[in-house]
């Protein structure tokens, strides 16, 4: 595709513009969005939430990787054609202290240490919950995710953080609870289902399913032998799935301060990825199948089909970590393995698993329209590099056809980088790929960053609007829509 200007090598995008969104930003700010190419759609009602690492720098002493950093919730609320943006942090423990401290005062999974050097930071496992991973609106309650620890709950006109939620008494203190729930239709109306991951010789997972109230209504507990790193699950109307992936944790550089935790998982290529198949009826027993060595943090989606269950996975060739002290702004794209998606056909009868890979073209972030989770389905809307041949950050997105095994692209190459997608179903409309697509996209050469619509039955046509923020938004990673418009009461008479 045509570059605005020649870039300083073959890639599609200059390093110093892609560093800028990891960059803080310390400012909550509040107002209507203003500055807006094109129009936005009338029936676009509701409020995107959004999560991820505001925070990258603790008094100006930069964090080792942005997974550390606390969790900021931007909302961008439509009505009627107009929008409005806010962002807040989530006042973890954590961060109310170090920001009064002024510096580090936890270790981070990911390899933040506090300053003083090993010695201080041996034997402290005491992390921070950073709450920075996702954010959902359920059960008339926003809450912010983050996977090693409970929900915190938030204002969702405000966004002001009203506490730690243990769900009506459900989670005990530090119990992990997942950033990645999955809504299920189910003939009792949607439920919400997340589980938990409580790490061990035997790794204990508790799934739940919450109805539209909120109200835990289902829960399973089991345990899986060995150690287990699981960041996302697929779900179908008869199955939990979980991918257990080959990778051993060797805690000791963790324990005696030398590395964060998550830089101490070892890919073990020799070693099957184990698939464990739950099923949601407690009298039926769970069932372990294997396929070939291969690193997932995400799934697409899963449906059953004649039998069979069909999961749609972003696989990785080995787990995409950061060597010793390499800094995450330096990191080298051609050098760390790619997300592709691919598809895995599971015969629970035969005991057998087949995969197929979809796409080499390197993405993450996968969306589609929610009517057709835990359906059978045809179009799936992802996060991407611009160019399909090479590894990059993301800077497109690329709308799949399962169907016709087609794919069609938006770029916002050579100085956009794209978030993960979202999709929101056009009012009134029935087809599959009828909806909006939202993303949130970096411009690195502005340092600003603007919310682009995209039509989901024409993205090649390219954002019927976009949003320009005043400023910029680091890097985030998950959010969700709502249909409720959320806004702050003072911004209302605006
Ligand atoms: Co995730």
């Amino acid at each position: 595709m045509p570059l605005s200007s020649p870039p300083a090598s073959d890639h599609s995008y200059l390093n110093y513009n892609w560093q800028g969104g990891h960059e803080s930003l310390k400012e909550e700010k509040s107002y209507w969005i203003e500055e807006i190419d094109g129009q936005i759609p009338m029936d676009l009602q509701g409020t995107l939430f959004r999560n991820g690492p505001g925070m990258l720098d603790v008094a100006g002493v930069p964090l080792h990787h942005p997974f550390d950093g606390d969790g900021m919730i931007c909302a961008i609320t439509f009505e009627q054609g107009r929008a409005h943006f806010q962002n807040r942090f989530v006042r973890t423990e954590g961060y109310v202290a170090e920001q009064k401290a002024g510096k580090i005062l936890y270790r981070g999974v990911f390899g933040t240490q506090k300053p003083g050097g090993w010695m201080a930071n041996a034997f402290d496992i005491n992390f921070k919950n950073i709450a920075n991973t996702n954010v959902i609106y359920w059960g008339g309650k926003l809450l912010a995710l983050w996977e090693a620890d409970l929900p915190y709950q938030l204002n969702p006109s405000t966004l002001e953080t009203i506490g730690l939620d243990n769900l009506s008494g459900l989670l005990k203190p530090k119990t992990p609870f997942s950033a990645h729930p999955r809504i299920l239709p189910t003939v009792d109306g949607p439920r919400l289902v997340n589980f938990s991951v409580q790490p061990g010789p035997l790794t204990r997972v508790t799934i739940y399913e919450f109805d539209e109230s909120g109200e835990c209504v289902q829960q399973r507990q089991e345990s899986i032998p060995g150690f287990a790193f699981v960041h996302d699950f697929a779900v179908t109307e008869h199955y939990y799935i979980f991918f257990q992936n080959p990778v051993t944790l060797n805690p000791l550089p963790f324990l005696v301060g030398l590395k964060g935790a998550g830089e101490c998982l070892k890919f073990q290529p020799h070693q099957p990825t184990k698939i464990w198949l739950i099923p949601r009826d407690a009298e039926q027993p769970i069932q372990k199948l294997t396929t070939d060595a291969c690193f997932v943090f995400h799934h697409a989606n899963a449906h059953e089909q004649d039998g069979k269950i069909i999961v749609d996975s972003i696989c990785y060739d080995t787990f995409p970590s950061l060597e010793g002290d390499q800094e995450f702004r330096e990191i080298d794209f051609d050098s760390v393995p790619s997300g592709q998606l691919w598809r895995f056909n599971i015969d629970t009868a035969a005991t057998t698993v087949h995969r197929d890979c979809i796409t080499r073209h390197s993405c993450e972030f996968p969306t589609l329209n929610p009517a057709h989770a835990s359906q059978p389905y045809r179009y799936i809307f992802i996060g991407a590099t611009d160019d399909s041949q090479i590894n990059a950050p993301l800077q497109s997105i690329l709308k799949l056809d399962l169907q016709s095994n087609t794919s069609e692209q938006w770029s916002a190459a050579p100085e956009g980088f794209a978030g993960e997608p979202i999709f929101v179903p056009k009012a009134g409309a029935t087809g599959e790929d009828a909806g909006w697509i939202l993303s949130l996209i970096y411009n690195g050469a502005e340092h600003r960053s603007q919310l682009v619509i995209l039509d989901g039955e024409n993205i090649r046509q390219g954002p019927v609007a976009r949003l320009h923020l005043t400023h910029h938004v680091p890097y985030g990673l998950h959010g969700t829509f709502t249909p409720q418009v959320f806004i702050s009461v003072d911004e209302k008479e605006t």
